[in-house]
């Protein structure tokens, strides 16, 4: 690894549209030049969630400023790129396609090298960006699209320990907050009145505890909440604040508690096999909340793991993320050309059964 390396990054797989410029020089910290992120929530607010064929078009219509800018931003010319990395799956295609043919538009009028980058490893590789984690550490994707135990063992070996089988819990934080007549993204929302309530109010299931294994579920907490909502709004005749908060707190517990154990779960089956210096990393939206972040971080303490978080910016959809998997990759020698292909599906461990189902933010892997 001699070669100083500087990548662009192109990101549009789900409701943000993103461009970075990120250089390593070899033995140094990676160094992100320049990250913009153009969101689309106002977009899609009247929606309840993510309209693809509205984000499909947001992205075409955003991918250029933001390239442009993250150049502008990072005082660099395409002419001082070694190559340009961009997310072609997994995600909502249309996005996908857009961000895959902006990149090879930009690859072929400069003659840089292509990169296709999967979005789940853009995540899971982050702690080696933000802290240069060494393999293998054990990470957890928690956002509004994704849900999984990842063991990342190199840039391209990832084995999935478990991972949600419906639902992601950022899509039933955003689902809960629809349902009590909170803004959205519900999370923060949520997060929010929690804070106000009482979580022994109303007990939640805890749904899969009961069964071994990683695997999570998260639609039937939200089919229990509306349960709640109408016997409370018929007994009361609305909903009064004290409740929304109750429920708000019940929820949160009861997400907590199931990654909390999960995680637990995932951590004997990691150390199992790798008992050296282990670390949980954690990475989407929803390693955002103040309560679930908390007990993670005790049940690492209690298994002896270190627990690490990157930056809220980079545990989010990014561009940076991109251009470092990308740079990952180049460095292992991967190379792609026009026939680079964009993918609704792409999973990071191809031996573990496949992932059901597609949620509001396209498919689950
Ligand atoms: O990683 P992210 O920005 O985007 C993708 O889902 O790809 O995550 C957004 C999700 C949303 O569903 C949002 O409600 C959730 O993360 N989220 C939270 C919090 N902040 C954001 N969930 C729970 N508590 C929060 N504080
Ligand atoms: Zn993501």
């Amino acid at each position: 690894m001699t070669q100083t390396v500087t990548l662009l990054g192109l990101e549009s797989s789900c409701d943000d549209t993103a461009a970075a410029v990120v250089r390593h020089i070899p033995g140094e910290t990676p160094n992100i030049l320049s990250s913009v992120v153009a969101g689309q929530t106002q977009l899609h607010a009247d929606f309840g969630g993510v309209v693809p064929e509205i984000a499909a078009r947001a992205h075409t219509e955003k991918l250029d400023h933001c390239v442009e800018e993250a150049l502008i931003q990072a005082n660099v010319h395409l002419s001082d790129l070694d190559g340009i990395a961009v997310t072609a799956g997994p995600g909502l295609i249309g996005g996908v396609v857009a961000g895959v043919m902006c990149a090879k538009g930009l690859a072929a009028g400069s003659g840089l090298p292509l990169i296709g980058v999967n979005h789940l490893a853009g995540h899971a590789l982050t702690p080696r960006l933000t802290d240069q984690t060494k393999f293998p550490y054990l990470m957890l994707l928690v956002s509004g699209g994704h849900c999984q135990f990842l063991v990342v063992k190199g840039a391209d070996e990832f084995r999935r320990l478990g991972g949600t089988i419906d639902d992601a819990p950022g899509e039933a934080f955003d689902k809960t907050a629809k349902l009590l007549g909170l803004a959205q993204p519900g999370g923060p929302a949520v997060e929010a009145q929690a804070k106000l309530g009482d979580p022994e109010s109303f007990r939640f299931p805890r749904p899969l505890l009961d069964r071994p294994g990683c695997d999570m579920s998260f639609s039937g907490l939200k089919t229990a909440l509306l349960r709640e909502r109408d016997r409370l709004v018929a007994e009361h005749g609305g909903l009064r604040q004290q409740d929304r908060s109750d429920l708000c707190a019940g929820f949160q517990a009861a997400v907590r508690d199931v990654l909390a154990e999960k995680s637990r779960r995932a951590l004997v089956e990691y150390l199992a096999l790798n008992p050296t210096n282990p670390t949980l990393a954690v990475a989407g939206g929803v390693a955002a909340n103040f309560e679930i972040r908390g007990k993670l971080e005790t049940i690492c303490a209690d298994s002896g793991a270190a627990f690490l978080a990157p930056p809220l910016a980079l545990c989010t959809d990014n561009a940076a993320m991109i251009a470092w998997a990308g740079i990952e990759a180049f460095r292992d020698g991967h190379r792609d050309d026009m026939s680079l292909q964009a993918r609704p599906r792409w999973p990071l461990d191809n031996q573990a059964p496949a992932m059901l189902g597609s949620g509001k933010k396209g498919a689950k892997a």
